[in-house]
């Protein structure tokens, strides 16, 4: 006999699914349901809730931010805006990027972003340069431009023929580099496939070249090898390509620094950022560009069409006060802290599983990639679902991992709780985590 369908199946999700996670109130690292049970947000949602759940001090400043402006136009100048803005160059911003323009989240940011590129090229007067070369594996959002400048096979299958001409060069991989397993110049590699791209298009055609600091989920925290980000940077200024950095998943601490790039000598000409901005209170996104890029345009008159909710004054209120708790707490150094405890935790209990090929990560943003052989790193068939399954095996053990992976690189949980979780909580993810690892493989090799 079938189990009785959920009550509440007829109102979330969207498309009906049997999984229904019903939240009604969230607490530090821990999301309550509504049948009473807690559940260890391992993933801060989406990646986002950075500074932990129910935070009144956030809900405050936007309820007094909404009561005294309620809703503005984002051209004009609110004292939320104002002093939002202030903050991020007083404190978090880069030096060079000095101009702040405000979306509602990561994929609006992207679409801003590489428009942004494409205006400053015309402005420049580089007609020509209209190509966006992104990388794969990626992830820039879920709009058709952002989804077919990333690099997510997944998340792009079907929506094929509505993808324009958008190049496509390989994010540094050392684990499975075609050089041999983890090869030292996997980087070079990599950044030399970006000059080859740019040479074989035609480098009067190419505005940019978008990619994330640290792979978010689609890569489950892959980063470079030490020479990538300098290579790419010389390649893009030899070649009069801007340089789009996503700071989205990596931004404001996660990576135990303000920003991924702060890991790499590494300097955008555009950087944009979101999720950790609110430590995910509010919907707000940052697009973050140097004077350089923004004098040609302001000189034309031109103007970047803006979202009507974008840097809407709550979202703006919910940002600067979360940013005032990450520096009054000292969130980023503890995000770098507790992501040392959690990196010895993982290692010590899934360093040699079977069927964990890699752990890898920086601050509290880590991948795990699950494989069939740890050996050879043969993949799970994608029936098989493996991600899914540890992640429904943790929600029956009471934590929520984040699923992450694309294309080639199937079957990767992503963590990232928030930077205030505890040593306690640490142990009891990575149990939970071990867990759901060995129910789910144990139960592929039953099948
Ligand atoms: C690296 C990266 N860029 C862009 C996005 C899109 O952001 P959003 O979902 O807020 O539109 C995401 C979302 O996960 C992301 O991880």
């Amino acid at each position: 006999m079938s189990p009785a369908p959920h009550p509440k199946s007829d109102v979330w999700p969207f498309i009906p699914s049997p999984r229904i996670i019903d939240v009604v109130k969230a607490e530090g690292v821990w999301l309550e349901m509504a049948n009473g049970t807690r559940i260890l947000d391992a993933a801060g949602g989406a990646i986002a809730a950075s500074i932990g759940h129910g935070r009144k001090e956030v809900a405050a400043a936007m309820a007094e931010a909404v009561g005294d402006t309620g809703y503005i136009v984002p051209t004009f100048l609110t004292p939320q805006r104002e002093r939002l803005v202030a903050r991020l160059k007083a404190s978090w911003l880069p030096d060079h990027l000095t101009r702040v323009h405000l979306s509602s989240g990561g994929s609006e940011a992207a679409d801003a972003a590489i428009r942004l590129a494409r205006m400053y090229q015309i402005a420049i007067g580089q007609d020509t340069r209209w190509k966006i070369i992104g990388r794969v594996p990626s992830y820039h959002g879920a709009t058709a431009l952002t989804l077919a400048a990333g690099g997510h096979t997944a998340r792009q299958k079907g929506f094929e023929p509505y993808a324009p001409h958008f190049p496509k060069v390989p994010a540094p991989y050392a684990l499975r580099s075609p050089l041999g397993r983890n090869h030292p110049d996997e980087d070079i590699r990599c950044a030399k496939a970006l000059e080859d791209t740019i040479l074989s298009e035609g480098p009067e055609t190419v505005a940019a070249f978008l990619a994330e600091s640290i792979t978010g989920s689609s890569g489950g925290a892959q980063e470079p090898g030490p020479r990538y980000w300098p290579e790419v940077q010389r390649i893009c200024q030899q070649y009069g390509v801007l340089l789009i950095i996503d700071e989205v998943m990596t931004g404001f601490g996660r990576t135990g620094a303000r920003f991924g790039i702060e890991h790499f000598d590494v300097r955008p000409d555009i950087m944009y950022a979101g999720k950790g901005l609110t430590a995910g209170y509010a919907p707000l996104a940052g697009i973050y560009a140097s004077d350089e890029v923004l004098a040609p345009l302001a000189e034309r008159g031109d103007s970047l069409m803006f979202y009507t909710y974008g840097g809407h004054p709550g979202a703006c209120a919910a940002a600067d006060k979360a940013l005032e708790i990450m520096e009054r707490e000292d969130l980023v150094a503890r995000a770098a802290t507790q992501g040392r405890k959690l990196e010895a935790l993982l290692r010590d209990r899934l360093g040699q599983h079977p069927h964990v090929a890699e752990i890898r990560g920086r601050g509290l943003l880590w991948g795990i990639e699950l494989v069939a052989d740890r050996e050879t790193l043969a993949l799970y068939p994608a029936e098989a679902g493996i991600t899914n399954a540890v992640v429904g095996q943790g929600l029956a053990r009471g934590a929520f991992f984040y699923p992450g992976g694309t294309g080639d690189i199937r079957d990767i949980i992503c963590l990232g709780p928030a930077f205030t979780i505890s040593d306690d909580e640490l142990e009891m993810l990575v149990e939970r985590l071990a867990g759901a690892i060995d129910a789910a493989t144990q139960k592929a090799a039953a099948a």
